[in-house]
């Protein structure tokens, strides 16, 4: 029997439903969505099986995670082998010109600022005019008092790496901004997490 390279992460195991009951909601009855950073790709698996006009492109710049991504998908006829794509690089090469939709969980706060940026405008080169991005997360919101666990999450993961960090809200969306990116919808999460969906759009004025 060959080796199962399925990573588990409990964090992904929970929080798969609730983004994908989101994704549902958001999404057109079909496309080609662009994950970036699908560590495990546990939600490649689980999302696009209720997502069943859709083709997924999962990636992540890990080569640890590529062969856990890749079994998570060997029988799903739907999902793309795993590029690996680190959102710093340039050009995205392997990705389609145009997809539909560009998602990403958990990366802005676990990866250093500037790929907050390099994801707003990659997810701007590549997306169709009715493009969605959707990010998912925990961010720090100037008129919502911070959650006690996302203080400690935030201490935590600065401690792990002083690059890493819950980040503002309102500086993601400046970084969007500068991509002519624009918030769409702000849905709260379980978890004191947050799923956003940003369009192409001008800012408010
Ligand atoms: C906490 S994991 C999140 C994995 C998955 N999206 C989830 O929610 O379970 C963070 C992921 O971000 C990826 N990552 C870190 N830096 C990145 C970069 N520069 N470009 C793309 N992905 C990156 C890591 O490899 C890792 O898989």
């Amino acid at each position: 029997m060959p080796a199962d390279h399925r990573l588990h992460s409990p964090a992904a195991e929970r929080n798969a439903a609730p983004i994908l009951a989101e994704l549902q909601r958001l999404l057109p009855a079909s496309g080609v969505l662009l994950e970036i950073a699908s560590g495990t790709g546990q939600h490649a698996a689980h999302c696009s099986a209720g997502l069943p006009g859709w083709r997924w492109l999962p990636s992540d710049p890990d080569a640890a995670s590529l062969p856990s991504i890749a079994a998570w998908r060997a029988e799903l006829e739907r999902v793309a082998p795993p590029l690996q794509l680190d959102v710093l690089q340039p050009q995205w090469p392997g990705v389609p010109a145009a997809v539909d939709a560009v998602y990403c969980a958990n990366m802005i706060h676990i990866a250093p600022w500037p790929c907050c940026a390099a994801l707003m405008q990659g997810a701007a080169r590549h997306l169709s005019p009715q493009g969605l991005l959707v990010t998912y997360g925990p961010y720090l919101e100037d008129d919502v008092p911070t959650a006690p666990g996302n203080t400690a999450f935030d201490a935590d993961l600065r401690r792990r790496n002083p690059a890493w960090g819950l980040r503002r809200l309102a500086d993601v969306a400046r970084e969007a901004a500068q991509a002519g990116l624009v918030l769409h919808e702000r849905v709260a999460m379980p978890a004191n997490n947050l799923l956003l969906a940003w369009r192409r759009g001008a800012p408010p004025a």
